[in-house]
């Protein structure tokens, strides 16, 4: 009744930004990411028949209150597929700053879906753990594959046809992206509030849903080609696209701060000296850059030079997420 799995972060590279229904977390877009393979989630599930209510520890602290209600919420699910009438403890460790736009709950869901899932005794499918995952947070059924990982929107009510899958393994191409950490306090509006605010005041919302499957098609074809500069220009396009649409909330959510900007020039300064680097953020104020091997330390050290960078993560592509013991 305990299984330990292991699954990493993502980021998008087209963005999912709004939700067609919010309690079944469906999302309004299709989204494109990459997996990552230095920020990942370690998580144990144990049922355990002698205890009353669900525990979560996060990087060995106790939580309560709202984070373990979302978890108790997931395992209703898991429990209920499994016919179980158990209560779990959660042990879950992030080796990045949680909740600061690094994506934690992508790869925390994925994490949790596979232990939880595995430790209840059921076999599913990675498809159906994507849809699972979903249900915990969107980006998390991206985190259920490693490489390159396209989530699909679906139209059916039941959310069956939301589900992500793999473009191409981590092996089809060897891409890095460089995190510089500009904060690690937690961000004020999560993406959930974020997404909802956006959907009911942003002038810009029709037209961010209405120029998606163009932008999914141009970066389907784009890493059917291995055209990176294609890739990155799409990148910080779909990036652009989804802060103008939340900054165009009312009242606005500006999820920058002034490193993240000062970091956005530095990327597009790089490359008029010839560097191939194109930047991504996502909910939060750290900025992403996707660049080639041979442009690592360049960029690096571009980015680490930057006031107020805090430190700079240096990613290559990840795995799928994978049970890892007991
Ligand atoms: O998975 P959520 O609900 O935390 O939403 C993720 C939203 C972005 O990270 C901003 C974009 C994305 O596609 O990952």
């Amino acid at each position: 009744m305990q299984a330990t799995a292991i699954a990493h972060s993502n980021i998008a590279l087209v963005k999912y930004w709004g939700k067609r229904d919010v309690k079944l977390n469906l999302p309004a877009v299709g989204s494109i990411s990459i997996t990552l393979d230095a920020l990942s989630t370690k998580t144990k599930v144990q049922f355990d028949p002698n205890s009353t209510s669900d525990t979560l520890f996060l990087n060995g602290n106790e939580s309560t209150g709202k984070e373990l209600k979302r978890i108790t919420t997931f395992l209703e699910m898991v429990r209920k597929r499994a016919n179980l009438n158990m209560a779990a403890c959660v042990e879950s460790e992030n080796n990045f700053p949680t909740a600061a736009g690094l994506a934690s709950s992508a790869s925390a869901f994925a994490a949790l879906a596979l232990a939880s899932t595995e430790a209840a005794g059921l076999d599913l499918s990675e498809n159906e753990l994507t849809i699972l995952s979903r249900r915990g947070s969107g980006s998390a059924a991206r985190s259920i594959y490693g490489g390159f990982v396209e989530m699909h929107l679906g139209k059916n009510p039941d959310g069956y046809d939301s589900f992500a899958e793999q473009i191409e393994d981590k092996s089809y191409w060897d891409l890095r992206v460089l995190i510089a950490v500009t904060s690690e306090k937690q961000k004020k509006t999560g993406s959930t509030d974020g997404m909802t605010l956006s959907r009911d005041t942003s002038p810009y919302y029709k037209s961010w849903i209405g120029s998606s499957p163009a932008d999914l098609n141009e970066m389907r074809q784009a890493i059917r080609e291995k055209d990176f500069q294609k890739i990155g220009e799409l990148s910080e396009f779909s990036c652009l696209k989804m802060h103008a649409l939340a900054l165009g909330s009312n009242p606005g959510l500006i999820y920058w701060n002034g490193t993240t900007v000062d970091g956005m020039h530095a990327i597009r300064e790089l490359r008029q000296h010839g560097s191939e680097v194109y930047f991504t953020i996502d909910a939060g104020p750290q900025l992403k850059a996707l660049c080639l091997p041979s442009d690592v330390d360049t960029v690096k050290k571009t980015l680490e030079n930057i006031p107020g960078v805090q430190r700079v993560i240096h990613t290559a592509l990840g795995d799928n997420a994978r049970i890892i013991g007991e």
